[in-house]
């Protein structure tokens, strides 16, 4: 396919070489199109060699080839990225004022526009006006990601994920015009990593998880469009940026964030190892080792399941909710890794259960996974491997077709 990349003037410009190296890896021809102000974030010199094709913004140069109407006509694609308030605004008044501008003017073939810019710029009621202009006239726009911004904001304003764009333009090309993101308006709330449970001050019983499967799970929910919230309990990676996160200790604490952030949540992932007893007593002072006393007995007494309780909650409220359990099972004598996981669905009711496979060294603390996600509705179960980002990927895009009531692919 022949592809004309138009460059907007954000800082969101460098992404977007990602997004050139994706097409001219799938084989196709890329011309970009930077605009004058796109050249001050990323030179002329990157485009040219990550292209193979000579970049200009003018009008004016090589005239004799008039390289608007040939760029434009020639173009099956034309995508925008990133879309800035300007550019959006230029294109929908229709304007003429630079390269890109006019071949936009000329485009004979689909156009995607992929915005990035401050949150309260997208708000505005100029920008809302003129992308409506331009889906009125059949461009797709797509929304953009919410997330961390350039400052210190954070809100819908980032620019997709370039594999996004990348699928959003393929399929554009395939005749699939209302394309979006997958979980673009939708909010997710996953709990990750492992709860402790306070013995005394100093002491309590943990899990060997690390939490970087939630964290995978955040980022691929927020590269999806959604808004993410990630309820951490104890975990050895940080926090993806985009996302807003809740820190949580105990069972009980994630319990009631849990409980809280579900009130306005599309999906739930229960990613969390959530401790299922805590001690019945927790000691104010470091409890001392004494030779004239007889050595401590713990007592354990039974955690709030709050997978359970989420899928209790939601039947009560009647409200229309994701809710997908995750379940680590050893398997053993009395049954294998699979008759477990089908029972916990049944006894937990939630509506998908992402299956791990765990013992000390497999899946906890490691960076790849292979998993099996089980439905309450009965569809077969469908197997993911590969590294944690990779499954995350696949347990978000079986969440988006879920939320469009739509068959997984064999
Ligand atoms: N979970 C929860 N609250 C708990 C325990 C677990 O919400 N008190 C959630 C986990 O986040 C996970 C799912 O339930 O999504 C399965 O957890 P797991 O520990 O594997 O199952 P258990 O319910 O503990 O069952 P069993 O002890 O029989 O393995």
């Amino acid at each position: 396919m022949r592809i004309v990349l138009g460059v907007g003037g954000g800082i969101a410009a460098y992404k977007v070489a990602s997004l050139l190296r994706l097409f001219t890896e799938a084989g196709h021809n890329v011309t970009v199109i930077p605009t004058e102000a796109a050249t001050r974030f990323v030179g002329v010199a990157t485009w040219e060699a990550l292209s193979g094709n000579p970049v200009s913004n003018s009008v004016f140069d090589d005239v004799h080839q008039v390289n608007h109407v040939r760029l434009g006509h020639e173009a099956d694609l034309v995508v925008v990225a990133p879309a800035t308030a300007d550019l959006i605004a230029r294109a929908a008044a229709g304007l003429a004022d630079d390269l890109l501008t006019n071949t936009l003017l000329m485009a004979r073939g689909p156009v995607l526009f992929a915005p990035a810019m401050h949150t309260e710029m997208w708000h505005n009621a100029a920008t809302r006006a003129n992308v409506e202009t331009l889906r009125g006239r059949g461009i797709a726009v797509l929304d953009p990601a919410s997330g961390r911004l350039t400052g210190t904001d954070s809100g819908p304003g980032r620019l997709p994920e370039p594999q996004d764009i990348f699928d959003a333009a393929i399929a554009l090309t395939q005749g699939q015009s209302d394309y979006q993101l997958p979980l673009a308006g939708r909010t997710v709330t996953i709990s990750a990593g492992g709860t402790r449970e306070p013995l005394d001050p100093v002491r309590f019983l943990g899990n060997r998880s690390s939490g970087k499967q939630g964290v995978a799970l955040a980022v691929a929910a927020r590269n999806a469009g959604a808004t993410v919230r990630l309820l951490a309990a104890h975990m050895d990676v940080p926090a993806p940026a985009g996302v807003e996160v809740v820190t949580v200790e105990t069972a009980l604490q994630l319990r009631e964030a849990a409980l809280a952030a579900a009130a306005d949540s599309d999906v739930v992932i229960m990613a969390a190892a959530v401790a299922d007893f805590r001690p019945a007593e927790i000691s104010d002072t470091k409890i001392k080792k004494r030779d004239d006393t007889a050595d401590p007995i713990i007592t354990l007494i039974r955690n709030p399941d709050i997978l359970q309780e989420l899928v209790e909650v939601r039947g009560m409220s009647r409200r229309s909710q994701l809710i997908v359990g995750f379940a680590a099972e050893t398997g053993d004598g009395h049954g294998d890794v699979l008759a477990y996981a089908e029972a916990k669905l049944k006894r937990k009711g939630c509506d998908l259960l992402v299956v791990n496979h765990v013992g000390t060294d497999k899946v906890f603390g490691q960076d790849t996974n292979s998993i099996v996600i089980l439905a309450r509705s009965g569809s077969d179960p469908q197997l993911a491997s590969g590294t944690k980002s990779e499954v995350s990927a696949a347990i978000i895009s079986r969440i988006g077709l879920e939320l469009n009531h739509v068959s997984p692919r064999a």
